[in-house]
């Protein structure tokens, strides 16, 4: 430490250790916003199993209409050209064929999230 040479070295490892901090934190980030989404998806779940399920997650109810005339959730989300957002504008409209149910803004984010990972089958089945 006590030459420029030696200091020199202790600064580009210093800078080498720096830079794969980076990519180490690059990495991370990638992976916490994966993770993130996937919590967003389980929140979703969670939520649609406590307060929709009754009603949309019945047994058979999966590609039309269930015998109680309302769509499960992955009809719901193989519409033609559904996406989160509509799901979204849907649940913030409040519509009065179904409750309240109060739900805050990144609550219906996460519902539409969860509903929206259901539609991963072929779009173009039967249409009604
Ligand atoms: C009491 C029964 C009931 C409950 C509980 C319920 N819904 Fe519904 N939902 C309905 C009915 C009835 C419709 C209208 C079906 C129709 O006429 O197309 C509907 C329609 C929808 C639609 C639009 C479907 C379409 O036509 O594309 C979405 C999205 C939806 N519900 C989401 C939810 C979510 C999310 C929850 C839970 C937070 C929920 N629903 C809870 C009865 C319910």
């Amino acid at each position: 430490m006590n030459d420029r040479n030696g200091s020199r070295h202790a600064r580009t490892a210093r800078r080498r250790r720096l830079s794969t901090l980076f990519g180490v934190a690059m990495a991370f980030s990638v992976t916490t916003d994966a993770a993130r989404a996937a919590s967003h998806v389980e929140t979703g779940r969670a939520l649609a199993s406590r307060l929709c399920a009754r009603c949309h997650m019945v047994p058979g109810q999966g590609e039309k209409l269930g015998a109680n005339d309302i769509p499960g959730f992955a009809a719901v989300a193989q519409r033609r050209n559904q996406t989160p957002e509509g799901i979204v504008a849907w649940l913030r409209s409040i519509p009065p064929i179904m409750p309240n149910h109060h739900l805050s803004q990144d609550e219906m984010h996460a519902l539409a999230a969860y509903i929206m990972t259901l539609g991963a089958a072929p779009r173009d089945g039967p249409k009604r």
